[in-house]
């Protein structure tokens, strides 16, 4: 399982998606083109700080926010299909980790371009969801179960959860990602895969239920808690 070594330590420079790629089709990535591969590895742009393809094609920010839920669906996957209960925990920390980074990275990127373009939007129900989440996330991380009953209790914890986020996922792609494709031009969501690629290398690999999530303050916040959180994974490994 090394994405989920890669993703516990956090020492590796590829990201999940990439190395989903690498499991799923191991001899093919090895043969696919470079510039195939980061159309593949939006959020691998993130970890290299890297925001165009190797022919200088910009990173198209909604199409790689979409490949990055994909990315969340194979985790979650992985939990389901861990055959020993250190696989499973080390699939729970991936996951948490993942999803926490791409939940502030949209927080501080997609959400702020939806409110401009679409004011009229209602996301009470998606910053519920998130709130909810990062609840979830947090007991996940930081319990282990120590016998059968408390595994049962996490196992049905993690498949509400994954029913929430495969619910919230689709909507999200349905009521923001879709209307913003609608009204932004080649540039914009250029400018939005550089911004996404910038927030995501930079989250918080941790969940963190009573921090902030405005934009304009999480914009400030996020990137020092990122910091302090990658601190706390090398110290821990
Ligand atoms: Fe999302």
């Amino acid at each position: 399982m090394s994405s989920a070594v890669t993703e516990e330590t956090g020492r590796a420079t590829s990201t999940d998606q990439e190395q989903l790629q690498k499991q799923q089709e191991p001899e093919q990535h090895q043969q696919v083109p470079e510039q195939r591969q980061r159309e593949l590895s939006p959020a691998g742009e993130a970890e290299s700080g890297g925001t165009t393809g190797a022919a200088g094609a910009p990173v198209n920010g909604l199409d790689a926010i979409v490949a990055d839920h994909n990315v969340i669906r194979e985790l979650f996957n992985r939990y389901d299909t861990a055959a020993t209960a250190q696989a499973k925990v080390t699939a729970a920390r991936n996951l948490v980790r993942h999803v926490s980074r791409h939940a502030s990275a949209e927080e501080r990127t997609l959400y702020p371009l939806l409110r401009e373009k679409h004011p009229q939007a209602n996301l009470a129900k998606m910053l519920y969801d998130r709130m909810i989440n990062k609840e979830v996330l947090e007991f996940l991380e930081s319990h282990v179960p120590a016998g059968d009953a408390e595994w049962v209790l996490y196992d049905a914890t993690l498949a509400k959860f994954r029913m929430i986020e495969d619910e919230h996922m689709a909507k999200e792609e349905a009521e923001v990602i879709e209307p913003l494709r609608q009204v932004l031009d080649a540039s914009a969501v250029a400018k939005l895969g550089r911004r996404w690629s910038a927030a995501f290398a930079n989250a918080p690999t941790h969940p963190h239920p009573g921090g902030t999530s405005g934009a304009a303050r999480a914009r400030l916040v996020h990137p020092v808690v990122g910091l302090i959180d990658r601190m706390r994974d090398a110290l821990a490994t």
